[in-house]
């Protein structure tokens, strides 16, 4: 007769069962919230790493287990506002009229569904014309944090602001609108390239708009275990940003991307899923561990977002010695 193993969580589906009551927020200790709002931009200039998916899980993550958190969706294709099952047609008030037609944020921000704490402002596709239509108005770079300042965060814990696959205006308004930045890096073979833009981009901002900016956190994404190039990118990341890259690495998984197409994260679709375990980690580490990252945020003299040189430029294992 098989022996009966003694606690639940012993087996994999008591570990299963475990995590996903932790992933609903029952379980442990509280997380502390921020003495003050944290604003983060999420920003990848590469398309598809996985900017909007953890936009959207780590707000759900952070606002199940009991922060106030604002999803400001910056991206004309809307999918934020999509995963989260927000109304975003043409023609509905959005991050858009802030943008270009000065609107109150207050005006156009809404409760998501079933998840109390958490909030979106929507994008619809009228923002694709902001780019070209901030471009001859007055401080253009400076309209969501302008938006921002005249909003009332003090109710708020976080706010995260999902950036478009490219660094024109409405990402370098979303940098100046923040003091940190989330940088999710997809863990395959081309994830690096595209980033020194990133960082240069962010480094003109810190100079000229925005003393605090800084890199506080960089999550990997996609994790496919069984290749080895994975492991590579994910190692050579590390050695690059160090301390600030979040230990919780988000493995590739599929229900992360079904939650969207139900409206939802992946944290209220599938709760005991390897993606919302992930996400809810890294949720976690963002919240327990602030000042690691963001020592003297405040007065800016956190870590520089430094552009590397190109020799310094970490290349992945797989690539090198080869042509
Ligand atoms: N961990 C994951 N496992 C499986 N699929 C994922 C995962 N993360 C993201 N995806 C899927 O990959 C695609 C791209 O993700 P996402 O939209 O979050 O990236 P993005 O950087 O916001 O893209 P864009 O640059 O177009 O805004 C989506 O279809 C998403 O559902
Ligand atoms: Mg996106």
């Amino acid at each position: 007769m098989p022996e009966i193993p003694p606690d639940r969580e012993d087996t994999p589906i008591g570990r299963a069962a475990e995590a996903a009551v932790g992933v609903r927020g029952r379980a442990g200790p509280p997380w502390p919230r921020p003495p003050r709002c944290r604003i983060l931009t999420i920003a990848n200039q590469k398309g598809g790493v996985g900017k909007t998916t953890t936009a959207v899980n780590l707000a759900a993550s952070l606002a199940q287990h009991g922060s106030r958190v604002l999803v400001i969706d910056l991206d004309p294709q809307g999918n934020a506002s999509t995963a989260l099952d927000v109304a975003h047609h043409s023609g509905l008030s959005s991050v858009y009229d802030v943008l270009v037609e000065d609107r109150p944020l207050a005006e156009i921000v809404r409760p998501v569904g079933e998840m109390p704490g958490l909030f979106c402002a929507p994008a619809t596709i009228d923002l694709a014309g902001a780019e070209i239509e901030l471009v001859p108005m007055v401080a253009r770079e400076l309209r969501l944090a302008k938006a921002l300042r005249a909003f009332d965060t003090s109710e708020l814990d976080y706010v995260f602001v999902d950036c478009p696959p490219s660094l024109g205006l409405l990402t370098v308004n979303a940098l100046v609108a923040a003091e940190e930045v989330l940088l999710p890096i997809q863990c395959e073979y081309y994830a690096l390239e595209g980033v020194q833009q990133l960082l240069n981009t962010a480094e003109l901002i810190r100079d000229n708009f925005n003393p605090g900016l800084h890199i506080s956190a960089v999550l990997l994404t996609m994790y496919d275990g069984r290749t080895r190039l994975a492991a590579d990118v994910a190692e050579d990341v590390r050695a690059h940003f160090g301390a600030s890259v979040l230990r919780t690495i988000i493995p590739r998984s599929v229900r992360v991307s079904e939650a969207p197409s139900r409206g939802q994260s992946v944290i209220a679709y599938d709760p005991g899923s390897s993606g919302a375990i992930a996400y809810t980690e890294a949720a976690r580490e963002l919240a327990v561990q602030p000042a690691r990252t963001r020592p003297g945020a405040l007065s800016g003299a956190g870590p520089r977002v430094r552009a590397p040189g190109p020799r310094e430029w970490p290349v992945p294992r797989s690539r090198r010695g080869t042509k």
